[in-house]
């Protein structure tokens, strides 16, 4: 069995500190208080928010403040682990119970007993693992593949997504009984946009991470620059505010930022209409369709992690047409690959 190890950060790097954390917001001071409440106490965790609000970096300081610090951070990014593996990966198996498992090995769960185990992107479980979690959350207990008798362990569980976790409830994608397991105490974390008071903070403490890292002279942003920031509404959260940093520390450049922040959806195709000369209504339309098409597909396959079967069914049309309009949207054909990838041969043609 091949062995897996980038969705498994057994080292939490250190968090930011407090200041640049927590920020000065009502809403990050909830979740301050929460964090500080419940981390010592072994109770399940649930982690919310949009992407890149610090779900992951949350979940490592709750390990760093709970009563197991000392002992084993086991992360699972559970999409990135092929569905038929995660099973072996996170309970192990014994010896000989199939082919190629030539020694006993435990699982991800074992490996966090006394520690705490981060299941990222929970709501990617299949309904089956979700059962076999939901016997370690009731009783600590598991079954490696193929053994007998179970095993006990304690674990801290803590849990994120960026889903609507009680909509995967109401269409069964999700078990009940395990969502109530989980979410004993929740902690939502604020949208960056919500948080405008606390970027300049965050701005100063990204660019001495990263002129340091990249050894640049920087100057601070103008103050322009810095209250376009904050009425910036932040699709990429706390994650793009760190890449736009990390790319002025390079190029230096003002404009390197404000090239990047994207204008607000909404406004997307009325701002990019030319009234200047003679305008094609049906060509206009035609572009502002096939640009909304690209923007819902892209959401939707980045929400389904890529996995375009599942994509389809969400947009309810077929596989074949999927990969038809990815194809004439101009998106790449499968995560992390470039835009040349969209030329990449035809789909075979869809049925009449
Ligand atoms: N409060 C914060 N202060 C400084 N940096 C932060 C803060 N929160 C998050 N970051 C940084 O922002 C980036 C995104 O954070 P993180 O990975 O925790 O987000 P996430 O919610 O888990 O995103 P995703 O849903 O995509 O997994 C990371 O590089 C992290 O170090
Ligand atoms: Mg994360």
């Amino acid at each position: 069995m091949a062995a897996i190890t980038q969705p498994f950060d057994r080292s939490p790097s250190p968090v930011p500190p407090d200041p640049v954390m927590f920020g000065a917001t009502r809403a990050m001071q909830v979740v301050r208080e929460r964090v500080h409440k419940i981390a010592g106490a072994n109770l399940p965790v649930l982690i919310l928010g949009e992407s890149g609000t610090g779900k992951d970096i949350i979940a490592r300081m709750i390990h760093h403040l709970s009563a197991w610090s000392n002992g084993p951070w086991v992360k699972v990014n559970c999409p990135a682990i092929p569905g038929t593996l995660l099973e072996s990966e996170l309970f192990g198996y014994e010896k000989g119970a199939f082919t190629g498992a030539y020694a006993n090995k435990p699982g991800r769960v074992e490996l966090a007993n006394r520690g705490t185990l981060f299941l990222d992107e929970i709501s990617e479980l299949d309904y089956s693992l979700q059962s076999k979690l939901l016997q370690v959350l009731q009783d600590g207990q598991f079954c490696r593949i193929g053994a007998q008798e179970d095993k006990k362990v304690e674990v801290r569980m803590v849990c994120a997504t960026n889903r609507n976790l009680e909509r995967e409830v109401e269409i069964g994608h999700f078990r009940q009984d395990l969502f109530y397991r989980i979410n004993v105490v929740n902690i939502q974390m604020p949208p960056l946009r919500d948080r405008a008071a606390d970027i300049p903070v965050m701005v100063q403490y990204f660019l001495r991470i990263y002129s340091e890292r990249y050894n640049s002279r920087v100057h601070p942003l103008s103050p322009q620059l810095l209250t376009q920031l904050q009425r910036y509404h932040w699709p990429g959260n706390i994650r793009e505010l760190e890449n736009l940093m990390r790319r002025y520390a390079i190029l230096g450049a003002e404009e390197a930022i404000t090239s990047e922040l994207l204008p607000r959806k909404q406004d997307l195709f009325y701002d990019d209409i030319q009234v200047d000369g003679p305008i094609s209504l049906k060509k206009v339309t035609r572009q502002a369709v096939l640009e909304l098409e690209r923007k819902i597909i892209l959401k939707v396959l980045q929400a389904n992690h890529w996995n375009r079967k599942r994509a389809a069914r969400a947009l309810s049309i077929s596989y074949r047409a999927l990969l038809y309009k990815i194809r004439d949207v101009g998106l790449p054909a499968a995560r992390g690959r470039g835009r040349a990838d969209a030329h990449a041969p035809p789909p075979p043609p869809p049925p009449a």
